[in-house]
């Protein structure tokens, strides 16, 4: 039996942005993955998504609607590893709540090539990866930006701009993000769509907005790799309230942001799709249990610290 995993990730600043070309900064979210086991035997080549409650033997019928990116995935990848179907086993579990912003789909995605590697015994570089496992993700998000599974499958922080190769982020002082769960579902295609329908609409001013995050973005570069926690802390609060102009946030998302910074954040903002889903806080050691509470008490459903290293 083979096992895999990959982590969670949340986007630090220039999400939705990044869409149109501008960059963004996404980091790893360790203690949150998305686990896979690959098990000889059984009958035909067997997915089993724990979570989702279902089961499908890959190239018998069709699939349940929300399995179907992954036996893509899995044909796609049995295929790049040499075209053989021997009988096997694929569970698939995740302790990252889904559309949440938090990359689930993604997560799942790379584990699930990972585990299929090992069980041919083959070390996949993470762009091998992230390449098979871009056309799964276009499945759940439309026209993904490509950060989400890069980010994923590299492990890394990284600085990412569309069609160019991720640059690697040196993290000038670790730094602790609170990440805080709203509970509400938002599936990141919908929101790519709304925005998308929503520039076409208004292409000037959408445009300025995406300009005008990327530029905190760079800045935000710079913060990160000249450890300047304020400062970063700063970019992110600025970020926030230009994802509520492209029409991405909430009542709910806009009132955890308020309430991290009462309690001491030194920045927050919404991460990922929004409308729904995670609110990131950067804090520090000596109040990240304040700031943790201060969320769960404005009703986050889950909040956990991560490290960014
Ligand atoms: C989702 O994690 C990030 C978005 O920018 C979509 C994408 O980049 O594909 C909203």
């Amino acid at each position: 039996m083979k096992f895999a995993s990959a982590p969670a990730k949340a986007i630090l600043l220039g999400e939705h942005a990044v869409v149109y070309g501008q960059p963004a900064i996404a980091v790893p979210v360790t203690q949150l993955r998305a686990k896979v086991t690959v098990e000889p035997g059984g009958e035909g080549v067997r997915l089993i998504a724990r979570d989702l409650g279902h089961s499908h033997i890959v190239g018998e019928g069709s699939p349940p609607e929300s399995l179907k990116p992954l036996v893509a995935l899995v044909e796609s990848t049995l295929d790049y590893l040499g075209g053989e179907r021997p009988a096997l086993t694929i569970t698939v579990e995740s302790a990252i709540p889904i559309a949440r912003g938090l990359g689930s789909g993604a997560a799942v995605s790379v584990a699930l090539v990972r585990g299929l590697a090992a069980h041919w015994e083959r070390r996949l570089d993470p762009q091998e990866v992230s390449a098979l496992v871009y056309e799964a993700e276009r499945f759940h998000h439309g026209t993904p930006s490509g950060i989400d599974h890069t980010v994923i499958a590299y492990g890394r922080p990284i600085y990412f701009q569309r069609g160019q190769e991720p640059q690697f982020l040196r993290v000038g002082r670790p730094f602790l993000l609170a990440i805080a769960d709203s509970g509400v579902e938002s599936p990141t295609k919908a929101v790519v769509e709304e925005v998308r329908q929503a520039r076409d609409r208004e292409p000037r001013r959408y445009e300025a907005l995406f300009k005008e995050i990327g530029a905190l973005v760079q800045e935000a570069k710079k913060a990160l790799e000249e450890g300047e926690l304020d400062r970063l802390g700063h970019l992110m609060d600025r970020n926030h309230p230009l994802l509520r102009d492209l029409g991405v946030s909430s009542p709910s998302l806009d009132g955890l942001v308020r309430a991290a910074k009462k309690a001491g954040a030194i920045g927050a903002k919404l991460s990922g799709a929004g409308q729904g889903g995670c609110v990131i806080a950067l804090v520090r050691e000596e109040n990240r249990e304040e700031v943790a509470s201060a969320l769960r008490g404005e009703g986050a459903q889950m909040t956990i610290v991560t490290e960014v290293s």
